[in-house]
């Protein structure tokens, strides 16, 4: 399935970040936990040049602890702080501030040799749409106060919430612009929801989806939909709609609700933790940056 999309307003949401970047000392980079490569932009590196960084792995509650861990520990590897979280959540927000503090080591130092005492760090929230910017925002400030959703033309005003006498955070989140150089990320993202389904053929998008759900982990279909092993993608997408009455007229099974039930109950956790990506051991050999790819 070929996946090719660029929504025009990033171009001016790229604008905008860069130029809130000017004004902060941390990137704090939230990434999809079911696909943290495919949800990551490689460009990052680039925009957040000099800037103190950390890693959110967020939607944690979605994916794979197992596979989760050892992201965490990839990430590690790379000299990069990491929290996994559920930004729903603020109980697992609280790993957060030390995580801060660690990434920011090296400014603080700075500013301590410079006299400048008690400076509070200024941080920023960026990733792709749909990752959880917002909710992220609302939970660390305790109050729904960010604005939700990624409206191009909202009024912009820098805003820093307080969040201690430690840490500000701008209350705009930069939005990052999903990259995709490979149709596997491609798929990633749209599995995930990140990609506007509408300009996607869904009953292509779901049959890959059971492609990888059969391969990965075996059991989630039976489990969700009682269904044994079919014999190829399409024919299991039938029985999705048969055991769950997506019928048309005369009773053929309705492929385009079952395919569209089957991704919401994907995105939706309720066909199981899932990691769409695995990071590859290889890494520790030094061969690879932080930022650059990794397959399942
Ligand atoms: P954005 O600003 O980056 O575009 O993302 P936003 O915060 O709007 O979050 C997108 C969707 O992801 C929201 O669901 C939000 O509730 C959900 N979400 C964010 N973080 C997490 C998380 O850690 N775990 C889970 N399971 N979901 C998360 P929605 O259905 O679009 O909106 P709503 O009905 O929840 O308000």
């Amino acid at each position: 399935m070929n996946i090719q999309w660029y929504p025009g307003h990033m171009t001016k949401a790229r604008r905008a970040m860069e130029e809130d970047m000017k004004l902060i000392d941390l990137v704090m980079e939230l990434l999809d936990a079911r696909a943290p490569m495919a949800s990551r932009n490689p460009d990052i590196d680039r925009l957040a040049k000099g800037k103190a960084r950390m890693v959110l792995l967020n939607k944690a509650d979605l994916a794979d602890l197992a596979a989760c861990a050892a992201w965490a520990q990839w990430f590690e590897n790379q000299g990069i702080s990491v929290v996994r979280i559920d930004a729903r959540n603020r109980g697992t927000l609280k790993a957060v501030q030390a995580k801060v503090e660690e990434a920011c080591r090296e400014k603080i130092e700075r500013d301590r040799r410079r006299g400048i005492l008690n400076r509070p760090i200024r941080t920023m929230v960026v990733g792709i749409p749909n990752v959880g910017k917002s909710t992220l925002i609302n939970s660390l400030a305790g109050k729904a106060c960010a604005k939700t959703g990624n409206r191009p033309g909202v009024t912009r005003g820098n805003q820093w919430i307080r969040l201690n006498k430690s840490l500000e955070l701008l209350d705009t989140p930069g939005i990052l612009w999903p990259r995709f150089d490979d149709q596997k990320t491609g798929l990633h993202l749209a599995f995930l929801g990140s990609i506007n389904d509408e300009i996607l053929n869904k009953e292509e998008l779901a049959a890959e989806l059971i492609r990888f759900l059969e391969g990965a982990y075996p059991a989630a279909l039976t489990e969700r939909y009682g269904i044994q092993q079919a014999e190829d993608p399409y024919a299991c997408l039938e029985e999705i709609a048969r055991k769950r009455s997506c019928l048309v007229k005369g009773g053929a099974p309705d492929l385009a609700r079952a395919a569209a039930l089957l991704l919401e109950d994907f995105r939706g956790g309720r066909l199981g933790a899932v990691t769409l990506e695995q990071p590859q051991p290889a890494e520790k050999s030094g061969g690879q940056k932080a930022g650059e790819k990794e397959e399942a």
